[in-house]
């Protein structure tokens, strides 16, 4: 028999992969997107595993999204056929990898945004016989980047359609800094006037996060357009921000948060004030602080190697949970995380592979 993950040779601070949760977010997603017509192109950001990677593929994601070219090689080592470079790529040892990939199996597909004349023209520098693939990215006022207006998405669009070495596929663009659903509409509007002036065949819309997949689904049900969605965070959930943001706060379902982190009491220096062994090189903290799951423990701060909590009657050696906030700055803290059981048996490894 396994394992327990408290009895062998582990060392704390340590962040664990609940199967349970991670299968269950994982066949939860796919499911949406099956259901709502739509294809799932998880974002692969946010884990950069292997054994994520795969279990998303065999649960029939239609591709994977990256951010940067590096991360492209990565998904690719890991079995990945299609990928969305969820960027404008203007790295030429990036494209040049792109280029030899593409030339190499025909069977391969790469795509990537573009939201500039200038960024259109290195791809095209860059290209070999098979042309680059852009999603043409159609942003928003004070959002990340993409065009601003559809004037200047049009001229992108339009370069890009005669530029040899490159190709039109569709557009992208993303929602997730919107701050409510009705802004998300207009925006989704945006982009499908933005789709309607394309003249491409079978073309791609490609938007997604974790925050308004509910609202994507409804409004883009009767597009005509490869709808992808490139949600990420979803993969493991938490129980900070994206537990207050899910889609499934509003509609039936649920995702279930599959990383905890577990620690050492290692210092209770004053009544009250108990210094754990866990800190920013462990668990993320730029959208919230990981979550005690004892009652009465609040975390005060985070430091390098520790947290400072308030709490009555901890002592050293004390083992305490913690639910974390943003699964996206918590993989890259880890090379390999033991999966385990509800029984906390080790089950497996997810290995990753940031830099
Ligand atoms: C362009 C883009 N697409 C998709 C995503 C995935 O969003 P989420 O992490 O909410 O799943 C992100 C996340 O930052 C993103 O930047």
């Amino acid at each position: 028999m396994s394992a327990v993950v408290f009895e062998g040779d582990y060392e704390f601070p340590l962040m664990v992969v609940r199967r349970d949760a991670l299968e269950h977010n994982i066949a939860t997603m796919a499911a949406f997107a099956r259901d709502h017509g739509m294809e799932l192109a998880p974002h692969a950001k946010t884990h950069l595993s292997k054994e994520i990677a795969q279990l998303q593929l065999a649960a029939g994601a239609w591709g994977l999204t990256v951010a940067d070219t590096r991360q492209a090689r990565a998904v690719r080592a890991f079995g990945a056929r299609r990928i969305v470079v969820a960027n404008q790529v203007v790295s030429p040892a990036g494209l040049d990898w792109a280029a030899a990939e593409l030339a190499a199996d025909p069977d391969f597909e790469f795509l990537s945004f573009a939201d500039s004349v200038q960024g259109v023209d290195i791809l095209a520098e860059h290209a070999g016989e098979r042309p680059f693939r852009v999603l043409v990215e159609m942003g928003h006022a004070g959002g990340r980047a993409g065009c601003r207006t559809l004037e200047e998405f049009l001229r992108v669009a339009a370069h890009a359609a005669k530029t040899p070495g490159v190709e039109v596929a569709g557009v992208a663009g993303y929602e997730g800094g919107l701050p409510d659903a009705h802004h998300v509409r207009k925006y989704l509007d945006t982009l499908t006037e933005a789709l309607g002036h394309l003249r491409v065949r079978n073309p791609i819309l490609s938007v997604g996060g974790s925050q308004w997949f509910d609202v994507i689904g409804r409004e883009l049900a009767a597009v005509q357009a490869r709808i992808l969605l490139r949600s990420g965070a979803y993969v493991t959930h938490d129980e900070g921000y994206y537990r207050e943001r899910t889609p499934f706060n509003r509609i039936g379902g649920e995702l279930r948060s599959a990383l905890e982190v577990w620690a050492y009491v290692l210092s209770v220096p004053e009544p009250g004030l108990a210094i754990v062994g866990m800190g920013k090189r462990d668990a993320p903290y730029d959208e919230g602080l990981p979550v005690p799951r004892r009652e009465g423990v609040t975390v005060l701060r985070m430091q390098d190697q520790h947290t400072l909590l308030r709490a009555d009657g901890l002592a050293p050696g004390d083992l305490l949970s913690f639910g974390i906030s943003h699964p996206c700055t918590a993989f890259d803290k880890w090379r390999m995380l033991p999966v385990v059981d509800e029984d906390y048996r080790v089950v497996g490894t997810i290995s990753t592979d940031f830099h």
